[in-house]
């Protein structure tokens, strides 16, 4: 199975590469860096909204689906970046956002203007539900003229779309094909599990997730979907993003005959710092969690032949190297960053690495208001007026998705590389000491490390296809992969403390970050990592 060892790499083009000096990253810039994704042995990348947008959620609010919104370039870029993609033998997977559009978009303007065949485009009701939006305001939003409201599971800026109008689905397809034509190779679907709403509209006795979460009519939409655009293409890649779904259901939308997608997004694994299941608390960390969700998924997929997805971060989660047991120094910090690779990327699945990660970029510290951009964290500051500001600063500093948007840190020139102007969103101070130019040539790096992870992956039937196995222990994460009889053996420290452990035998060390081997005894230094054959 040729997916087993495909790699992709995540581009947030807003933060990648500035190459006109706005402050804004482009698809030129994104071009530029193509032979550099190459060499870290990427075969895909993944590149989020570049549509006309208004840009209230970075793109995920697209006012037309046809156009390159002019602050990334023209569709000359587009075509080119695809053009030189494949000659760096890299295919390109583009972001599809169907849940909503933005509320400029010519079919919500003209729903507003009163035409009735595109209100039907939308979700429009005579009285509001009490769902809350993801964002956390009301998800309904009162419209005086048409004395209606309208559904938004996020912003307001963000109507949701009517799938159960034939219509609908129909332009959505064309939008898939007109992009296909194009060259792409593969699609992420953007919150795609919540665009079949449970009918009639009803309160709930929560935040409304259960009235639109995997649907009555997904798998129906879904199939429907993949016949009339991508059906059976090989040499083509999706990705469902799914948002809080369960096991159950991802086993039908990326089932083993490929009727939905061919993988999905699934992220209960990076809630394991959520205080009560409640995001916007700090200093959590469940890792019993953490390890019966990596095994509990990794498992039901596998027994049923589907295919997993593998990551530790996208655009809206903080940067994982900031997550879990701190590391105090940036000695530890590195180590940390190369167990956390070790944990994520030898299991089984595709593996999706983001834009940054692969240096070990860290979060950024919020100390005023202003600095924030993303909608979700300035509401998550606004609605809580009885938290004293000091504390939301912290909480932001550790869950915001702007930390994962900072601009990618490429030298250690003014702004990190990434612009010559003050970007749109503020650089991480540490870009001096965390930086690509930095780290290509040190093999001890955090990047080195994750080329010969890649290129470890890319070339070895184990860990590739292996069976996965957990084993049980309190600091430590400890699995094996296991092919025919040859048998693997990862052990990863998640804490600051060394911590002995006992194996059968050791056969052959293929990977060794600060363990010290005694016969069968190991002792694992503060996050220490080790993959060794027994
Ligand atoms: C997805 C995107 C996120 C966006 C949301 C609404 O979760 O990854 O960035 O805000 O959908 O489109």
């Amino acid at each position: 199975m040729k997916e087993l060892n495909t790699f992709v790499y995540q581009i947030y083009p807003k933060s990648f590469n500035d190459t006109t000096g706005n402050g804004i990253g482009d698809l030129v810039g994104v071009i530029e860096k193509l032979p550099y994704i190459r060499s870290l042995g990427f075969d895909y990348i993944w590149v989020t909204p570049f549509y006309k947008s208004p840009q209230v959620d970075n793109g995920y609010d697209v006012s037309d689906y046809y156009q390159i919104d002019p602050l990334f370039g023209t569709m000359a870029d587009f075509e080119m970046l695809i053009k030189v993609a494949a000659q760096n033998e890299l295919k390109v997977m583009i972001d599809i956002v169907f849940n909503h559009t933005s509320d400029q978009h010519e079919w919500f303007q003209k729903a507003l203007a009163g035409d009735e065949y595109y209100q039907q485009y939308y979700i429009f009701n005579d009285k509001p539900t009490n769902w809350k939006s993801k964002f956390g305001t009301d998800a309904w939003t009162y419209v005086e003229k048409l004395d209606k409201y309208y559904l938004h599971l996020f912003d307001k800026s963000q109507p949701d779309l009517n799938w159960e109008s034939e219509n609908v689905r129909l332009e959505l397809q064309k939008i898939i094909n007109f992009w296909m034509d194009k060259g792409v190779k593969g699609f992420r679907f953007d919150v795609v599990n919540l665009v079949s709403k449970k009918y009639p509209l009803v309160d709930s006795v929560g935040d409304g997730r259960e009235q639109y979460t995997d649907g009555p009519r997904i798998h129906e939409f879904l199939q429907e979907l993949r016949m009339k655009t991508f059906g059976d293409k090989v040499d083509f890649l999706t990705v469902g993003e799914m948002s809080s779904t369960s096991i159950e259901s991802c086993l039908q939308y990326a089932n083993a005959q490929k009727t939905e997608f061919d993988s999905v997004f699934h992220f209960h694994h990076l809630k394991v710092d959520y205080e009560n299941g409640d995001k916007w608390t700090r200093d959590y960390f469940d890792f019993e969690l953490l390890k019966s969700l990596l095994k509990d998924w990794q498992l039901k997929m596998d027994e049923n032949n589907v295919i997993d997805t593998l990551f530790w971060s996208n655009h809206d989660q903080p940067r994982i190297s900031s997550r879990f047991i701190k590391a105090p120094t940036s000695e530890l910090q590195m180590k940390k960053n190369k167990m956390l690779a070790m944990s994520m990327y030898l299991l089984k699945g595709i593996s999706y690495i983001y834009q940054g990660e692969e240096i070990g970029m860290e979060n950024f510290e919020f100390d005023n208001y202003d600095q924030i951009v993303d909608v979700e964290s300035r509401n998550f500051y606004n609605l809580n007026p009885l938290l004293a500001s000091e504390e939301k600063l912290t909480i932001i500093s550790q869950k915001s998705r702007d930390n994962g948007r900072t601009p990618m840190q490429w030298t250690n020139d003014i702004y990190g590389g990434f612009s010559t102007t003050q970007p749109w969103i503020n650089v991480n101070p540490n870009y001096q000491l965390v930086n690509v130019q930095e780290q290509l040539t040190d093999m001890d790096s955090t990047l080195s490390f994750y080329k010969k992870i890649i290129k470890l992956k890319k070339t070895d039937l184990v860990l590739q296809q292996g069976n996965v196995k957990f084993i049980d222990h309190k600091q430590l994460l400890i699995f094996t992969r296991q092919l025919n009889d040859v048998k693997y053996l990862i052990i990863c420290n998640y804490y600051n403390q060394e911590v002995d452990y006992a194996v059968e035998a050791v056969k052959q060390v293929i990977i060794n970050n600060e363990t010290e081997i005694n016969g069968n005894k190991l002792k694992l230094s503060p996050f220490a990592s080790i993959l060794i054959e027994i």
